[in-house]
């Protein structure tokens, strides 16, 4: 098993204080989770390329940016020149994301794709080389604090198969619902990097809650 890494997702941090935020949890954590989202591929708005680039000179952490848009390949070149280091788009609305892959690492980027929970593993799975990150959704985009979904164990399992057997680098991040418990789950069916909104910054101490996620996944050999 590859190291775990840890994202905080900042849809469940006080926006208002967002630089506060970030610095509190930073030195715990292996990447920033920032959730894009458009009205219209999903139907809740967040926020965008002004927010992204006002937080990039107050952590150096890589940004993981989730864009939940309709057209997630227009503006890869804005994400890379805002801050974005990794970008993850949706499968189901890039059918063939083999352009925007390109594109991506043209301007700078990682590039990861994203499965909704009623999307099969077979819809990514030849455009998997494309990857440095695969996003398994364990709750449906577009809103935090929900339940994981325990059906997207065996999607996790169908995903880390394929990638190991094929000897693809890709790694396998889970998103939604994420808990020392949940996060347990999907560790032992295959994840490597954990998102995890309101178990962190719901949390009275956010940095006490990182530590208590990463013993739970290392707890799982
Ligand atoms: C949902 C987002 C998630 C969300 C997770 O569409 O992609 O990143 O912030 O929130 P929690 O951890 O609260 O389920
Ligand atoms: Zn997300």
């Amino acid at each position: 098993m590859k190291p775990a890494k840890i994202a905080p997702s900042i849809l469940a941090a006080d926006f208002a204080r967002l630089g506060e935020e970030v610095a509190r949890v930073e030195p715990y954590v292996d990447l920033l989770h920032i959730d894009v989202m458009d009205g219209h591929f999903v139907s809740n708005l967040s926020l965008g390329l002004p927010v992204i680039a006002s937080l990039r000179p107050h952590s150096k952490l890589p940004f993981d940016c989730h864009l939940m848009t309709t057209n997630p390949d227009a503006y890869l070149a804005e994400f890379r020149a805002a801050g974005a280091d990794l970008v993850t788009v949706h499968i189901e609305a890039l059918p063939d994301p083999t352009d925007a892959a390109d594109a991506a690492r043209a301007a700078g980027l990682e590039f990861g794709l994203v499965l909704n929970p009623g999307t099969p593993f077979e819809a990514v799975a030849p455009f998997i080389e494309l990857c440095d990150l695969l996003l398994v959704m364990t709750v449906e985009p577009g809103y935090g604090g929900q339940q994981f979904l325990t059906e997207m164990i065996s999607k996790i399992e169908t995903a880390r198969n394929f990638i190991d057997s094929k000897g693809h680098r890709a790694d396998i991040q889970v998103d939604g619902g994420i808990t020392a418990e949940t996060a347990q789950r999907a560790r032992r069916a295959g994840a490597d990097v954990f998102v995890a909104g309101t178990a962190i910054f719901g949390a009275p101490d956010p940095g006490a809650a990182v530590a208590d996620l990463r013993a739970a996944i290392d707890d799982v050999t």
